[in-house]
């Protein structure tokens, strides 16, 4: 197991488990774990670190980016392979670039149903990475806007308090995770809806240098090369991994090409989640 540790040895420990496409999610997550003070968090990479080890830490974190408005079903599959727990306290977070649906309310139900007791939540509006919503100029790269981050901020002065009475041995109450009534009433889609909508993914024989960028982070193993890719539909969740991080933008769909990219999280974003 492949996890970032951050700090000093005499703190009790965190971890933050998270899931993230193109980098927003993450460098959140870095944000948060910089802020925090009385306990040291580690940061996991649920695409790439395998299976984390949760007994030596006090609390856990569960990360993502909304994907069709809710949590990744790779997070789903994640938390299926950890053990029941027996309340360990837990957050819950997610990113997203413009509707949320109801995805930190069904993270908080998975996270849940495995044991653990939620402690604390947040929704964090985030620039687009969704390439069919760039490509239509609607990347939202000015969120989070000034109110958005003071929420942020607040949430994470909210998180170090409850993380200060848990290093203290006391008990906390479970959050009660709300999402607002535009949320809501959101629809959730089924999990091949993503797949389904990106469709089939094709090449462009010319541009591809055959690097293999778009094997090695498909998370679900759908690329192999020959020796340019070939895509397995059957294992494609429709992540826009692959498409996002070409570094010659030679993947393309029925209806996207060369436009839309979000590699990794915008100038604005870093600046705002500068720590
Ligand atoms: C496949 C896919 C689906 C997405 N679906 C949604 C969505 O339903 N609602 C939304 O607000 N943002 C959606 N987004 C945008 C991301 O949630 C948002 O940009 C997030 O900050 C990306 O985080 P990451 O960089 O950690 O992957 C989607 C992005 C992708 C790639
Ligand atoms: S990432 Fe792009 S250039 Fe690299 S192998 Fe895949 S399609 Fe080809
Ligand atoms: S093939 Fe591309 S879109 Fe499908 S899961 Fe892999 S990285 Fe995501």
């Amino acid at each position: 197991m492949a996890v970032i540790a951050t700090g000093n040895k005499s703190k009790p420990k965190g971890i933050i488990c998270y899931y993230s496409g193109s980098g927003n999610t993450k460098l959140a997550c870095q944000y948060i774990v910089s802020n925090i003070k009385s306990i040291d968090f580690d940061l996991f990479n649920i695409a790439r670190d395998g299976t984390p080890d949760l007994e030596a830490y006090k609390v856990a974190g569960f990360a993502t980016f909304t994907d069709f408005l809710g949590p990744s079903y790779l997070v789903q599959a994640f938390l299926q392979k950890l053990g029941q727990q027996n309340g360990k306290p837990a957050l819950v977070f997610n990113t997203y670039g413009a509707f949320n649906g109801k995805t930190l309310r069904t993270l908080d139900k998975w996270v849940s149903a495995k044991g653990f007791k939620v402690v604390a939540g947040h929704s964090l509006h985030t620039p687009e990475s969704y390439p069919p919503m760039v490509a239509r100029g609607r990347g939202n790269e000015q969120a989070p806007s000034e109110k958005e981050m003071n929420a942020f901020r607040k949430f994470v002065a909210e998180l170090e308090e409850v993380c200060s009475r848990l290093k203290g041995g006391q008990e906390i109450r479970k959050k009660r995770i709300r999402i607002g009534l535009l949320n809501s009433v959101l629809p959730t889609f089924s999990r091949t809806k993503a797949r389904e909508d990106m469709g089939e993914k094709y090449v462009d024989t010319e541009l591809c240098n055959e690097c293999g960028v778009c094997a090695k982070l498909c998370p679900c193993g759908a690329v192999t090369l020959d020796p340019q890719p070939v895509f397995d539909m059957s294992k494609c969740y429709g992540c826009w991994s692959c498409y996002n991080h070409c570094p010659t933008k030679a993947i393309y769909t029925r209806k996207f090409r060369g436009v839309g990219h979000y590699p990794k999280p915008i100038r604005q974003l870093k600046e705002k989640l500068k720590v």
